[in-house]
C-alpha cells in the first residue's frame, strides 16, 4: 500500500480506561511490521507540547495487554486548547519526524485532534478509549466492557447488604451525559431501574417509578443513576425520597473512579486489540481525521465530527428489557 508515512506519535488523552495498555501495545506492533517507527508521547497533549516523547520498539509494549491504566500515562491539557500550545506541540512533531498521530481517547481528545489536524495538515486516527461508551459511530468503546463488569460485581454486592437490611439502595454510576453504564449494568446486576440523562418523562423519572410501584413485591431495591446533572444525582435523588417516602430505608453509594481501574476484560482486550491494528491500516490507506469504530462486529472509520457529535441513542429495546426484568 502507497503511503508516505514513516514515523507515527502515539499518546492517550483524557480519563483512562482499561484497555488502552492493549490498544498501545496493538498500534505500536502493528506499526513496527509495517516499517513505520513509533514515538510514545508521554501524558496526552501535555506531554506534545512538553516534548515528552520516546521512541517506542516492541519490547517498549511488552507485559501491558493485561494492565489497567495506561502506560503513556494521560492528561487533560488547557494549554492544548489555545492556538499557542498546539504551535508548541507541531514544533515536537517535526522535531522527531513524526508522520501522523493516532490518540487514543475520548470526545475533549478526539475534539483537540479534530482542531490539530486541520490546524497543521497532520493525518491522525483516533481511537475510542474511554469508559463512558458516548461516541457516536461505534457500538462500543475501549475500556467500557471492563467497567460494566466492575459495576456488575460491585452491585452483586450491594445486593448483599441491601437483602439483609431491607434498604433502597441508589447507586452512582460513570458516563457523563451517557447512560449506558447505568443502563446495562441495572440489566446485568438485576436493578430495580436506571435513572439515565437520555430520559425524560413527564414528571420526572424518579416521581414516576415510585408512582408505579416499582417496591410492589421486593422488599430491597437498587436503582442505577447516572452522574449527570441531568438525572441530579444518587445523593439528591436519595434526599428526595426521604421527604417524601420515610418508610424507604434509604442508602447512597458511589462508585467513582474504581470504575475506570482494572484488568481489561477478554472483550476489551480483543477490541483494543483490532481498533489498533485497524489505526495503522487507515493510515496506510491515507485515511485521515477518522475514529476507529466497531458496528456489528465489523471494523468502521468514523469522521471525527461524527464521533463526537453527542447524538447517540440510547437504545429502546434495552429499556424494554429492564423494565421487563425488574418488575
Ligand atoms: O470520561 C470518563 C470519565 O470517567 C467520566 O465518566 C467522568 O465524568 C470523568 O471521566 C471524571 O473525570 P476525572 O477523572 O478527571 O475526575
Amino acid at each position: 500500500m502507497d503511503s508516505n508515512i514513516k514515523s507515527i506519535g502515539l499518546l492517550t488523552s483524557g480519563g483512562d480506561a482499561p484497555g488502552m495498555n492493549a490498544a498501545i501495545r496493538a498500534v505500536t506492533r502493528a506499526a513496527i511490521s509495517n516499517d513505520i517507527r513509533v514515538f510514545g508521547i508521554y501524558r496526552g497533549y501535555k506531554g506534545l507540547i512538553s516534548n515528552e516523547i520516546v521512541e517506542f520498539k516492541t519490547n517498549s509494549v511488552s507485559n501491558i495487554i493485561q494492565q489497567g491504566g495506561t502506560i503513556l500515562k494521560s492528561a487533560r491539557s488547557e494549554e492544548f486548547m489555545s492556538e499557542e500550545g498546539r504551535k508548541k506541540a507541531y514544533k515536537n512533531i517535526q522535531k522527531h519526524g513524526i508522520d501522523a498521530l493516532v490518540v487514543i481517547g475520548g470526545d475533549g481528545s478526539l475534539t483537540g485532534a479534530g482542531i490539530f489536524a486541520n490546524e497543521f495538515n497532520i493525518p491522525i486516527v483516533g481511537l475510542p478509549g474511554t469508559i463512558d461508551n458516548d461516541l457516536s459511530g461505534t457500538d462500543t468503546t475501549i475500556g467500557y466492557d471492563t467497567a460494566l463488569n466492575t459495576i456488575m460485581q460491585s452491585m452483586d454486592k450491594i445486593r448483599d447488604t441491601a437483602t439483609s437490611h431491607e434498604r433502597l439502595f441508589f447507586v452512582e454510576v460513570m458516563g457523563r451525559n451517557c447512560g449506558y453504564l447505568a443502563l446495562n449494568s441495572a440489566i446485568a446486576a438485576g436493578a430495580e431501574a436506571a435513572i439515565i440523562p437520555e430520559i425524560s418523562t413527564k414528571k420526572d423519572q424518579l416521581t414516576e417509578l415510585i408512582e408505579q410501584g416499582f417496591r410492589k413485591y421486593k422488599s430491597s431495591s437498587m436503582v442505577l443513576v447516572t452522574e449527570s446533572k441531568i438525572t441530579g444525582g444518587a445523593i439528591n435523588l436519595a434526599e428526595r425520597v426521604k421527604k417524601q417516602y420515610p418508610q424507604y430505608d434509604v442508602r447512597v453509594t458511589i462508585l467513582g473512579h474504581l470504575q475506570r481501574g482494572g484488568s481489561p476484560t477478554a472483550q476489551d482486550r480483543i477490541l483494543a486489540s483490532r481498533m489498533g491494528v485497524a489505526a495503522i491500516q487507515a493510515l496506510l490507506e491515507n485515511q485521515r481525521n477518522v475514529m476507529i469504530g466497531i458496528k456489528e462486529n465489523e471494523i468502521v472509520y468514523v469522521p471525527f465530527v461524527r464521533a463526537i457529535k453527542k447524538d447517540k441513542e440510547i437504545s429502546k429495546e434495552l429499556l424494554e428489557v429492564l423494565r421487563v426484568t425488574s418488575i
